[in-house]
This record gives C-alpha cells, sequence and structure tokens, in this order.
C-alpha cells in the first residue's frame, strides 16, 4: 500500500499530456493501479489519475459508490479510455483533489459512449450517464493536461486563477 502525494494546481505536471499504456500487464501498471486506489480512497475522493501523482500515463481509477451508506467499494481501472460519443448536457458541481476547497458548477455532455483497457488488457465499450459519466470526463480530461476549473467561463476562470496562484504562493512562502 502507497498514499502517494497528490500534486495541486498549479503544478506543471498536471498540465502534461499523458502517454497511452503500451504494456498493460507490466508491473508498473499493477503498481500504479495500487497507488492511485490507496491515495484515492485516503484523500479521499471519487476518482484519480495518473498524472495527479505525477506519472505521465493513460490511467485513471474512479469508485463513485463506495461513499454511499453501505461502504462497499467498487473500484473501476480505466487503462488507454476513450470516449467515442458525446450527447446531451448536464451541471454537477465538482471538485478536485488537484483543486482543493473548489467546488464549481460544471457543463459537461449528460451520456458517453466509451471505450478502455482493463488490467488484462481487454478492451471494452460501454455507455455511461449522470454522475458516473461525469466523474469519467473529469478524470479523463486529466489525463490531457485539463481540470475542471478550464471549463469555466473566461472571467470566473481569470479570477479564480489569480486567487489559486496567490493562495499557492502564500503557501510556499509560509
Ligand atoms: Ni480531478
Amino acid at each position: 500500500m502507497a498514499i502517494r502525494e497528490i500534486l495541486t494546481y498549479p503544478d506543471p505536471a498536471l498540465r502534461v499530456v499523458a502517454e497511452a499504456v503500451q504494456d498493460v500487464h507490466s508491473e508498473v501498471v499493477r503498481q500504479l493501479v495500487q497507488d492511485l486506489a490507496d491515495s484515492m480512497y485516503d484523500a479521499p475522493g471519487v476518482g484519480l489519475a495518473a498524472p495527479q501523482i505525477g506519472v505521465s500515463l493513460r490511467v485513471a481509477v474512479t469508485d463513485t459508490r463506495w461513499r454511499e451508506e453501505d461502504g462497499v467499494r467498487d473500484l473501476k481501472v480505466w487503462i488507454n479510455p476513450v470516449i467515442s460519443r458525446r450527447a446531451g448536457e448536464v451541471v454537477y458541481e465538482e471538485g478536485c483533489l488537484s483543486v482543493p476547497g473548489i467546488y464549481k458548477d460544471i457543463k459537461r455532455a449528460a451520456e458517453i459512449t466509451l471505450s478502455w483497457q482493463d488490467l488484462e488488457g481487454t478492451r471494452h465499450t460501454a455507455d455511461f450517464e449522470g454522475f458516473q459519466a461525469v466523474a469519467l470526463q473529469h478524470e479523463f480530461d486529466h489525463l490531457d493536461g485539463r481540470l475542471f476549473i478550464d471549463l469555466l467561463p473566461p472571467i470566473k476562470q481569470k479570477l479564480l486563477k489569480k486567487r489559486l496562484h496567490k493562495l499557492k504562493k502564500q503557501q510556499m512562502e509560509g
């Protein structure tokens, strides 16, 4: 079990476009998935993508269920995910472990068609909707160096980023 440090805005590693996983069966990938899961549950969060722990690979984990009362974990592993269809529109209040303390309404597709690989390397395709579709779009944006705050209207985004830079500077000085 390894809980890794989660990088926060404006860390440049969060802006890198991650590379596709070539060898799904490698020990590196197995360890990465374990670390992502451990770090996500520890945080706690409903999702975590590899770039958030400084690993530039197209891997993310989610668990959109376990915080419900039954406490049952439902870990999902997404390797080399590709969203091939987006439909409709939905607004959810989003937050991100890499942008702590900030929660904003974000507009995304209400439905997606996704293909991804599992830890055996098998490729799957399925449709997702509602909160799960939103969580997946959020996580996979991380693989392209994108954060949810980038989806805010330009003026709101500019003000927020200015405030976050200032906060970070204060933290580093303090
Ligand atoms: Ni995030």
